[in-house]
């Protein structure tokens, strides 16, 4: 058996019930034409992994298997469609936590079995790009996204749905994965991200002059930048900590936002569009809106709600994968490193 038996037309009335579980979220979300959100549940496990200082891949498995069905049937009832109008069923297959992964996929193809509906396997990188287009579907390309996520930090061109090529990432840390380590360096707690944003708030931005590395390169580097925060306290152990949190947040915002802009004119890019969790960022979200302003071009911001991990996105980006490649094989696994299916710049 390689997928389910009925086909489908996938078009502007074709519902789909996107799950996602790469990670702390356990999120359920029934999509109608790709783009039209009837309900978007997310649940979290985040209390229990704050006492670690990051998640527990256990014991977010744990909660996934404990969540999910009643997630599910939540956003079904929300949705307010029968399941018997549900026509296909999408998931996360990659990049994640393979333990929690595999709740998601497992549910989704019992359910597009049971059903009758195909099953489609997700990209979560993908469907981040997608997020910033799911609330403004006037897509015109090429569009430049910037994908800032816990793991992951690359620029993207978007000539089509599908056809990606990389334009820069992150050589060390990812930026999300910068603010986590620099806010536990500063007793701030974890999440990091949302921490420093509301510590940054007290702080002044021009305080202390943290480096911005690797300027002429596409390319990001932010392990020097927290290296840097760490050798400052060091020497200036009475400094102000809301003056760090907003000069580090201002040297990361600053370097996302300059090669963003220059990557958007080397391609000539209609639009910037913002993905990943770090985009939910206020300074981030304030100096993207100036900059697509200044330059003229069009800003893709997602709703905070969509920049963190989300099943809407994932029942998004199931809609246009079962449209161009059709179902997945109800044989195919999940994918812990899975990858964005790129071409690096300079190549054809
Ligand atoms: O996309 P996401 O929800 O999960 C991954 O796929 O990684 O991103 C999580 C990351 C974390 O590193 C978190 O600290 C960061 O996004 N983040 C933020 C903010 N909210 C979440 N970073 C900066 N400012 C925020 N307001
Ligand atoms: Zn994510």
């Amino acid at each position: 058996m390689s997928t389910t038996s009925k086909s489908v037309v996938v078009d502007e009335s074709t519902v789909v019930l996107g799950i996602e579980t790469s990670c702390d979220e356990t999120a359920a979300s029934v999509v109608m034409g790709g783009s039209d959100v009837l309900s978007s549940i997310v649940s979290t496990s985040i209390e229990q992994h704050i006492p670690f200082g990051g998640v527990v891949p256990e014991i977010a498995s744990r909660a996934h298997v404990e969540l999910l069905t009643p997630v599910i049937a939540l956003a079904i009832e929300e949705s307010g469609v029968a399941d018997t109008r549900i026509d296909a069923v999408a998931a996360t297959v990659g990049p994640g936590l393979i333990g929690a992964l595999l709740v998601g996929v497992a549910t989704a193809k019992a359910l597009a079995l049971v059903w009758d509906v195909p099953f489609v396997g997700v990209n979560h990188l993908e469907a981040h790009l997608y997020a910033g287009l799911l609330e403004d579907p006037s897509l015109e390309l090429p569009l430049v996204v910037l994908l800032v996520s816990g793991g992951h930090t690359m620029l993207v061109e978007m000539r089509g749905y599908g056809e990606y090529r990389l334009l820069g990432e992150t050589i060390d840390d990812a930026a999300g994965e910068a603010f986590d380590k620099v806010a536990r360096y500063l007793g701030l707690g974890y999440p990091g991200g949302p921490a420093i944003d509301r510590e940054a708030q007290y702080g002044d931005p021009e305080a202390i002059s943290f480096p911005r590395a690797i300027p002429d390169s596409p390319d990001f580097s932010f392990s020097g930048l927290k290296t840097a925060v760490m050798n400052h306290v060091r020497k200036h152990p009475d400094v102000v900590t809301a003056d760090v949190a907003a000069s580090f947040q201002m040297a990361v915002v600053d370097t996302l936002v300059a090669k963003a802009r220059r990557a958007a004119r080397e391609v000539g890019a209609k639009g910037l569009a913002l993905g990943g969790g770090v985009a939910a960022n206020s300074l981030l979200r304030e100096r993207w809106l100036m900059a697509c302003d200044e330059d003229g071009i069009r800003a893709f911001v997602p709703s905070r709600a969509m920049c963190t991990d989300n099943a809407a996105m994932i029942a998004a980006a199931g809609w246009h994968r079962l449209r161009s490649d059709g179902p997945t094989p109800l044989d195919a696994g999940a994918y812990p490193g899975l990858r964005l299916p790129l071409v690096r710049e300079g190549t054809p």
